[in-house]
């Protein structure tokens, strides 16, 4: 049946973007990212940029996106200003040398700025779907993130129709987008498993100036092995866990688990996993990686709700082949529903998220290199963190082969505060800093979780300063950062 909507190349639909134009791109990490318009759009950009013309776009994303879009289009310096997480390494670099203007968001807040237009005008909406109808239904492809209110917002609407996806999608997808203040109903998410909401995003099929027709697996990168250091810190999180499950105080029920992205998030839910005292259980979480996916098929995870797909391209296409297995364990959600506090906060979601440093008092920064360089953005931690039944952060004790120590004397930035976060892990221990004041705390985390190689440092911070409900020593209490900035090492920062 020929398709009551124009079809272009990638080329020809770029063309109908203008400079200085707000774009809202599907995309929640590379799973279901808009991929065959955005690399077009960067060449348009070079062509325009060589023959003396500016052209700039903003990006609007669910979290981050493929290479293809955040990659290709910071190469050929295109985004003026960029929201709300990106990952990619050319994005990070044109940021942190202040060519494109970005704003770190918790993930959750995304839409709603949208619909106030707290963002300004949506002129295009770019998105990947599996399926277009003629009257104007689309069924997402392997992530919904912002993309159903991109699709009602936005003036005019580019689908990137991947071919690359199974076309039997429809129904993994639960589309639901809460009324804005004050008309805000309770969003009626009593367990993982409800369904609130539609299949498909329904819009107006006026609004779709074209379909792109592409055949383009995700972008998203391979895990590295779990090492040592990573499989300790996974061990550390589930034995921490199965004793509050001993102790009583998670419900023999066992709760919700909430696990960030990365390899060490991997290494956790593996650890979750092979621990024979934490009985199966659901995940109401933000991204669903390839741990979860071999979790669903033993039956340790009986559950997984999420906003986006996040696996291998070999794990997916296995997953197409067995998406009747998957049809009532897996469900997409936007990022509004999954990251929302009012939900994380009723069902108890116990959330490990990973930090770039933890000061001794439970701060957290997950954001900034040195407090200077942005590493990827807060994503959904705080989302999770600041509403969680128990909210844990891991990361190794140590990085850059030793030569930084991950527990500082005092963030460099701060993205969680003490008052959020209950418990640390590294591979060296758990500091659980619950109903702890912060001399307890202090000298916890750096029993437990600094490095050995820092410990005396941080102790010797510590004991400098005996006054006061937190002790600080402000001129020594960036001793460690500065140390590195100077020489490459904190091993040699001198305390006093
Ligand atoms: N100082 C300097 N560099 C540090 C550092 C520190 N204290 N801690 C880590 N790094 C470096 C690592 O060496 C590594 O560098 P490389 O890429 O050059 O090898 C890099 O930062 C990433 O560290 P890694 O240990 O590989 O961690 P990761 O891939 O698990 O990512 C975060 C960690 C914090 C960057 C990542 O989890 C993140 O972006 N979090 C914020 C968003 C979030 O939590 N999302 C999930 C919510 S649902």
């Amino acid at each position: 049946m020929s398709s009551p909507f124009p079809i272009l190349t990638a080329d020809e639909a770029a063309a109908l973007i203008q400079d200085g134009q707000t774009l809202g791109v599907s995309g929640f990490t590379p799973a279901g990212a808009a991929k065959v318009v955005p690399r077009a759009l960067a060449v348009r950009a070079r062509a325009e940029h060589l023959a003396g013309r500016p052209f700039k776009v903003a990006i609007v994303s669910g979290a981050s996106t493929g290479d293809s879009l955040d990659g290709e289009l910071a190469r050929a310096d295109a985004i003026s200003w960029r929201t709300p997480y990106q990952s990619n390494k050319s994005l990070r670099e044109s940021i942190n040398a202040g060519r494109t203007r970005f704003f770190d968001m918790h993930l959750s807040h995304l839409p709603q700025q949208v619909r106030s237009g707290f963002l300004g005008k949506m002129d295009w909406a770019v998105v990947e779907a599996c399926e277009v109808t003629a009257d104007g239904e689309i069924v997402l492809s392997t992530s919904v993130g912002a993309s159903p209110t991109f699709l009602r917002c936005a003036e005019k609407v580019i689908i990137e129709l991947n071919r690359f996806h199974s076309p039997n999608l429809r129904g993994f997808h639960d589309i639901y987008e809460p009324l804005d203040p004050p008309h805000r109903l309770p969003i009626p998410i009593l367990r993982p498993t409800d369904r609130i909401g539609t299949h498909t995003v329904k819009i107006d099929p006026r609004k779709i100036a074209c379909i792109v027709e592409s055949n383009m697996a995700d972008e998203t990168g391979g895990f590295e092995p779990a090492d040592d250091t990573t499989e300790r810190i996974g061990r550390n999180v589930a034995e921490f866990i199965a004793g509050e499950l001993r102790a009583g105080r998670i419900p023999k029920e066992f709760l919700p688990i909430q696990s960030g992205v990365g390899n060490i998030a991997n290494a956790v839910l593996g650890g979750l996993g092979a621990h024979p005292d934490i009985p199966a259980f659901e995940m109401y979480s933000e991204v669903i990686q390839d741990s979860v996916i071999d979790l669903v098929r033993s039956g340790k995870v009986k559950f997984a709700t999420g906003t986006s797909l996040t696996i291998a391209k070999d794990v997916l296409l296995k997953f197409y082949e067995d998406l009747e297995f998957f049809r009532s364990r897996i469900l997409l959600r936007p990022q509004e529903i999954t990251n929302n506090p009012e939900i994380v906060r009723r069902l108890g979601i116990i959330t490990v998220n990973t930090a770039i440093e933890v000061d001794i008092f439970g701060n957290i920064n997950s954001t900034h290199i040195m407090g200077t360089n942005l590493m990827n953005g807060i994503g959904g931690s705080g989302d999770f963190t600041r509403n969680a039944h128990i909210s844990i952060f891991t990361c190794p004790s140590s990085a850059k082969g030793g030569k930084i120590s991950t527990i500082v004397p005092l963030v460099s930035h701060m993205d969680h505060s003490e008052h959020s976060v209950q418990v640390v892990v590294t591979e060296n221990g758990v500091a659980d800093l619950r109903g702890k004041n912060p001399n307890e705390r202090a000298r916890l985390i750096i029993e437990k979780c600094a490095h050995p190689q820092f410990h005396d440092q941080l102790m010797h911070y510590f004991e400098m300063a005996k006054h006061g409900q937190t002790p600080q020593t402000l001129n020594r209490a960036f001793a460690m950062h500065e140390q590195f900035l100077l020489t490459g090492d904190m091993r040699d920062a001198v305390m006093i």
